[in-house]
């Protein structure tokens, strides 16, 4: 386990993550227009993202929530993910958004969307907030992304190392000591 000495460093300003939330939801809303949208927020590094990217789209948008874990309090993906809630409401014929905090080797997001897909949607796309190219091993849709990132640990905005920093209102790095 990677023992941190320092609090988090500033990556991204709250303000830029606001700017750059908005004009996703500007994307989405001229994407989908005269289309209600089903929006998914994978639990729990998305609530953040999720709650603000909500309030700017101008569709009927309805809320569901997919509990996910795929780290056991490591800084590498596991590649193993648990369902740790799952959604209740039938997703036939909807047109699902997912909305990710961050795409690292994509084995999450490739796990959520062949879950999703079982369930008969009429369509289904993809909005992190964070994408790590050099990190991606999966392959995998992403249809909008706010920030590329490279291959730096981060937290904040929702994200937690341990469950901690998840309440900062920026994105910041955090250095480890082996
Ligand atoms: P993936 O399966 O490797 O793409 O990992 C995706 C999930 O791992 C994300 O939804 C995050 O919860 C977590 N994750 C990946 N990279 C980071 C990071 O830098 N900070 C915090 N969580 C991360
Ligand atoms: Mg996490």
């Amino acid at each position: 386990m990677a023992k941190i000495t320092t609090e988090p460093k500033v990556l991204i300003p709250e303000v830029k993550l606001q700017s750059r939330v908005k004009e996703l939801a500007l994307e989405i809303n001229s994407d989908y227009q005269g289309r209600d949208i089903a929006a998914i927020c994978i639990l729990k590094g998305s609530f953040v993202f999720f709650s603000d990217i909500v309030r700017h789209i101008e569709q009927p948008v309805t809320c569901e929530f997919l509990g996910l874990s795929s780290y056991g309090g490591s800084m590498q993906s596991s590649g193993e993910v648990k369902i740790t809630l799952d959604i209740n409401e039938p997703l036939a014929g909807k047109h699902i958004i997912v909305f990710e905090d961050i795409v690292d080797s994509g084995y999450t997001l490739k796990y959520i969307l062949n879950a999703l897909r079982a369930r008969n949607p009429a369509s289904i796309k993809v909005c992190s907030l964070l994408y790590k190219p050099a990190a991606l091993k999966a392959e995998i849709q992403l249809d909008y992304y706010g920030f590329k990132i490279g291959n730096e640990f981060v937290v904040g905005y929702g994200l937690d190392f341990n469950e901690k920093y998840r309440g900062l209102p920026f994105i910041g790095y955090i250095e480890n000591e082996h």
